[in-house]
């Protein structure tokens, strides 16, 4: 073969591998909504910028009729680019090909760039679309699947790890993802479960559709298995984006910083009066971390899972932070056991990745009740508690209004290692709220009153003597539990200043295999 045939030979291969399945198969993955893998990875990376590894791998599997039937890359495109100029390594199911199933082979591909990325330090983004282990192989097909969870595992907390369903995504084929930083589902194509309609029928009787089990909803605000969902994959796709312009590329380096231009002493007279005069009326704390940081820019992770807790990323003055929130419009803030399992994730992936915690207190307390307390919320209290006391991250922490008990401590308080911890005037850091002490305070008294007005008046009266004595900023502020007492509008401001201190912040653990996180 002369020169010239054999470089026309390698592009003639090149155009087959990239029709993957084949034309009438990517014909019906666009006919039901989804792109193709290829197009996945167009949209997700800068313009040119892929390079991809393993073209021409091909399965080795002689059974059910594969020996006669093959495709050039084996079901997964791999390899590197650029997002924003920052280099991630990637894989993309291509469900044209055996149904993006998993074989010996294609899992070998997952592996290299995931080694690959290890040693460079960057981010593994996968964007799945699979029916699972590739039936005609079987065990290498299980194999396979344990080499990437181990590479999961190890990666864990080394680089950050991002995983996407376009498509089905069930049985085994669900842990990568669940091993990995974040998972984001697409709206109408996406579900994941660990056994599908057909089984359940059969074991539980239960009827239930795909989506009803496992769809992107489902995950999204029942099993929080989700973090973000998208109404397309183009959209999913954008979002994964911007959520690595928030996270460093591995654990030694830092979130990027982006030039600022909000006015970092911008007062926002706004928040003097947003605490509503009413101690049980809600706000919403949204519009609070919206009024601080740079450019009102705050992207919510887990935004549909126990809303009681609001979590995300933002910046103050170009730096990226986690910010951990109560949030009064939901159950009046209150922990339980979803939101402290989501704020224990959402601290420690900070932690990990060297982003400060911003934290912001109004929180009642932990939701009482059997349903609570036998799903095991002093567990899952701990978990999110552990985190905060573990994180060596700069934290600062703002209290605008209650801060009550235990859940007090678990809000990144001064003695779990706060770094700089801030009240607002409407601060209450107490025991518990001024109700609930009168009631045990003043309990037998109160019952040996029979005239309705005047044990009202006796309750009215305890509460008031409670809350002047505790439910104020300046009990704590007394005893140093927290460092001052800030006027609302100056609270961007002063969180900034705080940051800017403990930017060279260094904290430790004492040295130990690893801890034992209550989980
Ligand atoms: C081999 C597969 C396959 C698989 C699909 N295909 N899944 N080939 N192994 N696991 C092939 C189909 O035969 C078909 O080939 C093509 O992919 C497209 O599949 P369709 O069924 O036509 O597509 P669709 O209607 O969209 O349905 C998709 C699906 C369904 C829901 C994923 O294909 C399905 O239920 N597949 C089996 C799922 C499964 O049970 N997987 C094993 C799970 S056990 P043609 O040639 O017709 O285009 C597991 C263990 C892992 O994963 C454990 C790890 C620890």
């Amino acid at each position: 073969m002369s020169q010239k045939d054999k470089i026309k030979n390698l592009i003639d291969l090149r155009v087959k591998a990239k029709l993957g399945g084949g034309e009438k198969r990517i014909d019906s993955q666009h006919a039901k909504g989804k792109l193709t893998a290829r197009e996945r990875i167009d949209l997700l990376l800068d313009e040119g910028s892929f390079e991809e590894f393993d073209m021409f791998v091909t399965h080795r599997c002689t059974d059910f009729g594969l020996e006669k039937e093959s495709y050039l890359g084996d079901g997964v495109v791999t390899g590197y680019g650029t997002i924003d100029g920052r280099l991630v390594y990637v894989f993309a199911v291509d469900f044209t090909v055996l149904g993006g199933s998993l074989s010996e082979t294609f899992s070998k591909k997952i592996c290299k760039v995931m080694d690959q990325a290890m040693k460079v330090g960057a981010p593994v983004i996968g964007l799945n679309d699979s029916g699972g282990a590739r039936i005609q192989e079987g065990v290498q097909a299980l194999a396979g699947y344990a080499e990437i969870f181990e590479r999961n595992i190890l990666a864990s907390g080394v680089i950050p790890q991002i995983s996407a369903i376009f498509g089905p995504c069930a049985g085994g084929a669900v842990y990568s993802p669940a091993l990995t930083d974040f998972i984001l589902m697409s709206k109408e194509n996406s579900y994941m479960f660990l056994t599908g309609p057909k089984v359940v029928k059969t074991v539980t009787g239960e009827s239930v559709t795909d989506a009803e089990l496992g769809g992107a909803m489902v995950h999204a605000t029942k099993s929080g298995v989700t973090h973000f969902v998208a109404d397309t994959e183009q959209e999913g796709l954008l979002l994964i984006r911007k959520l690595l312009s928030f996270i460093p590329s591995n654990n030694l380096e830092e979130s990027p910083l982006v030039a600022n231009i909000d006015p970092i002493d911008r007062l926002e007279d706004t928040l003097n009066d947003i605490i509503p005069e009413n101690p049980n009326k809600p706000y919403d704390v949204k519009d609070v971390i919206h009024a601080i940081v740079d450019n009102n820019e705050f992207m919510e992770v887990h935004r549909h899972f126990a809303p009681n807790l609001v979590v995300g990323f933002a910046r103050f003055n170009g730096q990226s932070v986690g910010i951990v929130a109560n949030q009064p419009k939901y159950l009046a803030g209150v922990l339980d056991i979803n939101s402290s399992r989501k704020g224990a994730r959402f601290v420690r992936f900070c932690d990990c990745f060297n982003i400060p915690i911003v934290t912001l207190v109004d929180v009642p307390g932990f939701l009482p009740g059997t349903g609570q307390e036998y799903g095991g919320v002093i567990v899952h209290g701990a978990k999110f508690l552990f985190a905060y006391g573990e994180a060596t991250v700069p934290k600062v922490t703002v209290t605008l209004r209650k801060s009550y008990g235990g859940a007090h401590i678990v809000m990144s308080c001064k003695q779990l290692r706060g770094d700089i911890n801030y009240e607002w005037p409407t601060a209450e850091i107490a025991v518990m709220g001024a109700s609930g002490a009168a009631s045990v305070l003043y309990g037998r008294q109160i019952g040996a009153i029979e005239d309705v007005e005047e044990k009202a008046k006796f309750v009215a009266e305890k509460e008031q003597e409670y809350t002047d004595k505790f439910a104020n900023p300046y009990v704590a502020a007394k005893y140093g539990f927290v460092d001052d007492v800030i006027e609302p509008r100056n609270t961007r401001f002063r969180v900034i200043r705080a940051l800017q201190a403990l930017s060279t912040k260094k904290d430790t653990l004492p040295p130990k295999k690893h801890s034992n996180i209550p989980l």
